[in-house]
C-alpha cells in the first residue's frame, strides 16, 4: 500500500534586485515530504516542478563548501544539512542571509564579503624568511598544529556573520569569521606577526572591540568552532595594547 508523506508548505522570499520593477514578496509552494528530505532536495523539487526562476546556492550537499546558508524559520542554517522533518508543523519559511549582498531570492554573495574580510585581516602567513619551495616545511608542535587545524575548519559559510548584530550594524566589521582567522594566524609559528601587528588590523570597533558578546556566531556555527573563546582570548591580548 502506498503511503503518502505529509504536505509541506514553503514560504520563500523572492526578489531580484537587478529587476527594477521587482518587489520582495513571499511566495508559497506546497510539496509532499519524502523520508530523509533535506531542504536541498525540497528546493530542487520546487525549482524543477514549480518555479524554474528560483535562485539558491548549493555545491557539495554535505556541509563542506559553505555555499547553502539561508535563514530557515528565523535561524541561519546550512540548507543541505537541514531536514524538513525537524519542522513539526510542516511550515518552513526561507529568507536570504542578511549582511551579504543579495544576488537573487535565497542567493547571496558571501564570496565577495569573505574576500573583503580576508584582505582586511591580511589572511595569509606573514614571514620574514625568503620563500623557498624546495625547503622542507618547518615542523611545529603537535598541539599547536592541532589548534591551527581546528581553527582552519571554518567553511566560510557566513552563518556567524548573518547572526551577528554588530555585523548587521557595521558593514566593515570583520565578524567572528575574521577574528577566528586572526586567532588562527596568531597561534601559527610560521607567521611572524606580533600582537602589535594584529592590533593594527583589529584593534577597533570594526574588529575585536565591536563584538557585543551576544554569542549568535557560536550558536549558529555549523562547525562548532570555539568562536567566543577565541574572541575573548584576542580581546584580552588586544586590550593591553590600547
Ligand atoms: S566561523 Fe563557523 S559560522 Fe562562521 S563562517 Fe566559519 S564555519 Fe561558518
Ligand atoms: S551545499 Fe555545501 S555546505 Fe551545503
Amino acid at each position: 500500500m502506498e503511503t503518502k508523506g505529509r504536505e509541506l508548505t514553503f514560504s520563500i522570499l523572492k526578489y531580484s534586485p537587478l529587476n527594477k520593477e521587482d518587489k520582495p514578496e513571499f511566495v508559497e509552494f506546497k510539496l509532499e515530504e519524502t523520508i530523509g528530505m533535506t531542504l536541498f532536495i525540497a528546493l530542487n523539487i520546487i525549482r524543477e516542478q514549480m518555479d524554474a526562476s528560483l535562485a539558491f546556492d548549493f555545491v557539495c550537499r554535505a556541509g563542506i563548501c559553505g555555499s547553502c546558508g539561508m535563514v530557515i524559520n528565523g535561524k541561519p542554517k546550512l540548507a543541505c544539512r537541514t531536514l524538513t522533518a525537524d519542522y513539526k508543523d510542516g511550515k518552513i519559511q526561507l529568507m536570504p542571509m542578511p549582511a551579504f549582498e543579495l544576488i537573487q531570492d535565497l542567493s547571496v554573495n558571501t564570496g565577495k564579503w569573505m574576500d573583503d574580510m580576508s584582505n582586511r585581516v591580511e589572511s595569509w602567513i606573514h614571514s620574514n624568511d625568503p620563500a623557498d619551495i624546495s625547503k622542507i616545511e618547518e615542523k611545529i608542535e603537535p598541539d599547536v598544529a592541532d589548534e591551527v587545524f581546528e581553527l582552519d575548519r571554518c567553511i566560510e559559510c557566513g552563518l556567524c556573520v548573518s547572526s551577528c548584530a554588530t555585523a548587521l550594524m557595521r558593514p566593515n566589521f570583520v565578524g567572528a569569521v575574521g577574528l577566528n582567522r586572526i586567532a588562527r594566524f596568531s597561534v601559527d609559528p610560521h607567521d611572524n606577526r606580533r600582537d602589535e601587528d594584529f592590533y593594527e588590523l583589529i584593534g577597533d570597533d570594526n574588529g575585536i572591540f565591536g563584538c557585543m558578546s551576544l554569542m549568535g556566531c557560536e550558536d549558529h556555527c555549523p562547525k562548532n568552532l570555539p568562536l567566543q573563546e577565541k574572541i575573548a582570548y584576542l580581546r584580552r591580548k588586544m586590550v593591553k595594547l590600547r
